[in-house]
């Protein structure tokens, strides 16, 4: 079982996407095991990204990742981080594939509609960037 953090990127958040994301991931037979509506201001979208400072992108990525709330979450289930990434899609929407959630929902390659882990580490550091341990539940029926 794996884990993966998620986020609904701010146009994909005030444009109410939030329930059509969370269905693709529900419907890949991904868990939400948390989950909550924040915001990040530049500095902690600077340090949630800090791997692309260097990155030409870099302050116009943390000025969008900072305008406005965000939906972040965090997904369970077998091979969790590739599979997340196999429904997000391509990075850039034009390149994504039809039925994506980047294709769907995304307008460009900063305004992409979802980030996703992209690694075991990343996904365990990025998690902890969110969410205490005690906020995170696996289901239990
Ligand atoms: P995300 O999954 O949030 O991780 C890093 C982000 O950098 C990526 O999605 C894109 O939104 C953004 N990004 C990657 N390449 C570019 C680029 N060439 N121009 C602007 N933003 C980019």
């Amino acid at each position: 079982m794996e884990r993966t953090l998620s986020i609904v990127k701010p146009e994909a958040v005030e444009g109410g996407h939030i329930g059509d994301i969370l269905s693709r991931f529900e419907g890949a037979g991904l868990k939400v095991v948390a989950a909550k509506l924040t915001r990040l201001d530049k500095q902690r979208a600077e340090s949630f990204y800090a791997v692309h400072r260097e990155r030409p992108f870099f302050n116009s990525l943390t000025d969008y990742m900072s305008k406005g709330a965000i939906f972040v979450s965090v997904l369970e289930g077998d091979g969790a981080i590739a599979r997340n990434r196999e429904i997000m899609g391509a990075t850039d929407p034009a390149k994504a594939a039809p039925g994506t959630i980047r294709k769907d929902w995304g307008t460009n390659v900063e305004a992409n509609a979802v980030h996703g882990s992209d690694a075991p580490e990343t996904a365990a550091e990025e998690i902890a960037f969110f969410f205490a341990a005690d906020e995170i539940q696996s289901p239990t029926v």
